[in-house]
């Protein structure tokens, strides 16, 4: 339970930096960097040692290949954040596979040998995991099958956390691709974490020492109506009000592909409208919407690195300021050299 807490103190969130290998060499390619281990580290690196970072991130969650690397002075990442106040965590699932009998819908996996994987991630000194379901939104789709399926999974993987004292993030993620409108990602979001609490509730994970991860609500990306920043922050919270116990401590919303700026304003309407009667922290645990210009100016040179740790910290800061409904999208304007400040 404290740990939960401490997840979401002070307005600050959660960085996710747990690409799984594949994903990470996927995004490299994407912005031309080498697929190796060394450039994996080495981006990594440039992350857990941004100066400031735990300003605004309370913790980062590691992937496998990660939470066993070091700096390249030989100092474990773990100790680098732990030392900064950034609690390290661990994403356990393995991915989302083809689920048997429903076309184009997945059930994630990782059950198999979590307990002894846990207790050695804990050893290692991780603190909180992460499992995400996907949910893909279509015509006929998600079925009870798919949605039952994952919340079960859900549900076991939290309970074997609590066990060995790790807070488990639970992400059940409705995917926002798709054509579909903004009312029927409501409908799904809302029975997915009905069938979520109603599996963690069966399986006894305590609810105290939870942290729900889910997606806000928006219309399908391909959807001729896109409602507004205010619009999305209401149909967001009144969904999670439905259904989200108040025990729960924290929220901590992904970022699903959102750029990063229009996730802060969206973060930032949620809590300007509702932090004051919220019963719950809302707050952040975005990997994308945090590192995505990082990663485009660091590009794999070591002579970015620098530029690259403040585009992060900049993106985390103007998070940290959405948890407080204090985000300004001026603090996105481009800083303008002094002498051009009040000129044409
Ligand atoms: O599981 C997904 C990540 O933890 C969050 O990633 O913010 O890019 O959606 P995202």
């Amino acid at each position: 339970m404290e740990t939960a807490r401490a997840l979401v103190a002070g307005d600050k969130g959660l960085l996710a930096m747990d690409e799984s290998t594949s994903s990470c060499n996927k995004r490299f390619a994407r912005a031309g960097i080498s697929q190796t281990e060394e450039a994996r580290r080495s981006y990594r690196e440039l992350i857990v040692t941004t100066p400031g970072l735990s300003e605004c991130i309370n913790g980062a969650i590691l992937y496998d290949e990660t939470i066993r690397q070091q700096k390249k002075d030989g100092t474990p990442f773990v100790k680098i954040l732990s030392d900064a106040g950034i609690i390290p965590g661990i994403k356990v699932d393995i991915g989302a596979k083809a689920l048997a009998g429903h076309p184009g819908e997945r059930l994630t996996g990782g059950l198999d040998g979590l307990r002894a994987r846990l207790q050695n991630y804990s050893k290692m000194g991780a603190r909180f995991a992460k499992w995400r379901a996907v949910i893909a939104l279509s015509h006929g789709i998600p079925s009870r099958g798919c949605i039952e399926a994952n919340a079960q999974a859900l549900a076991c993987y939290a309970a074997l956390c609590q066990e060995v004292g790790l807070v488990p993030i639970v992400e059940p993620e409705v995917l926002m691709d798709g054509e579909h409108p903004m009312g029927r990602c409501r409908e799904v979001t809302e029975e997915v974490l009905q069938n979520v609490f109603a599996q963690l509730y069966t399986q006894g994970v305590m609810l105290e020492g939870i942290i729900l991860k889910p997606n806000m609500v928006l219309p399908g990306l391909t959807c001729a109506t896109q409602e507004t920043i205010d619009e999305v922050a209401d149909t967001t919270v009144s969904c999670l009000l439905r259904v989200v116990p108040a025990a729960v401590p924290g929220i901590t919303f992904l970022s699903g592909g959102q750029p990063g700026k229009l996730a802060s304003s969206r973060l930032n309407a949620i809590n300007v409208r509702f932090k004051a009667r919220s019963p719950w922290a809302l707050a952040f645990s975005f990997a994308r919407a945090i590192q995505r210009p990082a990663l485009e100016i660091w590009h794999g040179e070591d002579a970015n690195v620098s530029a690259a740790q403040q585009a992060l910290y900049h993106r985390a800061c103007c998070d940290q300021a959405a948890c407080r409904g204090e985000y300004d999208a001026a603090m996105d304007e481009p800083m303008l050299p002094p002498g051009l400040i009040g000129g044409t």
